[in-house]
């Protein structure tokens, strides 16, 4: 399918010469594009016209569709910017249409105004969850990329990507903190798992969790909370940014990882706060990522707290770490449940000490002891690669035996009573149904 023709969203009505009358320009010249197109689609994007806010100029063109017998279609100009007519005449003109279209060499003004009125769209009752959800995970990835790309050369270059972070969220607060918006979440279970996309749910749970559960924290007013919402949101969205300094063959291994590329993922709490060190980030955000694979029974790293020793909002940000990650499909694992997810996390697990005693060996033991491979010797070489070989798989074997164990329950990784509210946050919107757990 044409990135930017969305066939399935394709209802665009047919509006007749009367109607859809070409407005604005001069003469009908649009700077850098034709008043009328050919084309399979490609160039095209549909967007959503009540996403267009009257109050704000726009700078890109927008255009029907009508679809030919040759399987082409028929671009034709609508309106060549929202300065070309009075505000009335463009806000009934957009009420009028299902569907338009812009044309590509126009996509950058198009996003930088998504940026300028991200939260015009997601207040907009007109506009579906689904739609806001889309727009928001769009915008939001560029930005969360963005830090993921990032050198951090300066202290400047991190703070650029704060802010960015931080003014994104500010717009959508609105919407994520409201309960409503988990349909959206909801619409993503399931899904490939993908680092930037979860790291905005993570962001996007634990502001809505807050929002639930305001009795939780010191804030004295709504301004105060709004503000632990911002801080607690991009501390989801930055909380593995030290993910780009462990080597990309762990990152993006298809299967489990052995024991040294679990402890060298390990590192990537550290990492994180290496990077962000210099940064105006608060404290409660650094905290945060420092801190979000603590466990409550002190199982955790890289500190090994436990308890009331571990921050409340990283506590949180664990809880919806492990909560995406169980829902999202790996290469190697079919995607959970919310349900069956958090009957894992709320599990007592009857392998607790084996458990332990995997983590301690991994941490003492992080490498397979491999010998050198004696040279020009053929007979012992092919004897170490077969010693190789085996100690490969019986380390395979215990990374699996691991990740089963795990499993079978993890209530001693989170705070119980924390995980419980979570369960009943999560279950005020009709998308979930977790009854049965509480
Ligand atoms: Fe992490």
């Amino acid at each position: 399918m044409p990135y930017w023709l969305d066939i399935e969203q394709k209802k665009c009505r047919f509006l007749g010469g009367k109607k859809c009358r070409f407005l604005g320009g001069k003469g009908g010249d649009i700077v850098g594009l034709a008043a009328e197109y050919f084309d399979d689609g490609s160039s095209f994007r549909a967007i959503e016209p009540l996403s267009i806010n009257p109050e704000s100029l726009t700078d890109f063109s927008l255009f029907e569709c009508h679809p030919l017998k040759n399987g082409k279609y028929r671009f034709r100009c609508l309106l060549v910017d929202s300065n070309s007519i009075p505000k009335a005449r463009l806000m009934e003109m957009l009420n009028s249409w299902d569907l338009v279209y812009i044309h590509k060499k126009q996509n950058a003004n198009y996003r930088k105004y998504l940026k300028n009125n991200l939260d015009f769209i997601l207040k907009h009752e007109g506009i579906d969850v689904k739609n806001k959800t889309g727009t928001l995970i769009d915008l939001a990835t560029e930005v969360v990329q963005e830090s993921f790309a990032a050198n951090f050369a300066s202290r400047q270059d991190v703070n650029r990507i704060i802010e960015n972070i931080e003014k994104l969220i500010a717009q959508a607060m609105d919407f994520i903190s409201d309960i409503e918006s988990l349909t959206g979440i909801a619409n993503l279970i399931g899904h490939d798992y993908q680092t930037h996309t979860h790291s905005i749910k993570v962001g996007w749970l634990t502001a809505t969790f807050i929002n639930a559960n305001p009795d939780l924290f010191e804030a004295k007013t709504d301004a105060q909370l709004r503000d632990l919402m911002i801080q607690a949101a991009a501390a989801g969205f930055l909380h593995d940014i030290g993910k780009i300094k462990i080597p990309k063959g762990v990152i993006n291994k298809k299967g489990k990882l052995n024991n040294l590329e679990y402890v060298l993922m390990q590192s990537h709490t550290a990492y994180s706060i290496s990077l962000l060190f210099e940064s105006k980030l608060p404290r409660a955000s650094m905290q945060t990522i420092l801190y979000h694979h603590e466990n409550e029974d002190g199982s955790g790293y890289p500190c090994g707290l436990c308890g009331d020793q571990i921050p409340l909002m990283a506590k949180i940000c664990h809880i919806a770490d492990v909560f995406d990650a169980l829902t999202s499909k790996r290469p190697y694992k079919d995607p959970r449940t919310p349900f069956e997810a958090l009957q894992i996390m709320t599990g007592e697990n009857p392998f607790l000490e084996t458990l332990r005693q995997f983590e301690i060996e991994v941490r003492e033991n992080p490498k397979i002891p491999l010998t050198a491979i004696v040279r020009d010797d053929y007979e012992a070489k092919l004897r170490r690669l077969r010693e190789r070989e085996i100690l490969e798989e019986e380390a395979k074997k215990r990374v699996e035996a691991r990740t089963k164990l795990r499993d079978q329950g993890m209530a001693h990784c989170f705070d119980t009573k924390l995980l419980k509210r979570f369960i009943l946050t999560i279950n005020r919107s009709e998308n979930f149904d977790l009854s049965g757990l509480l």
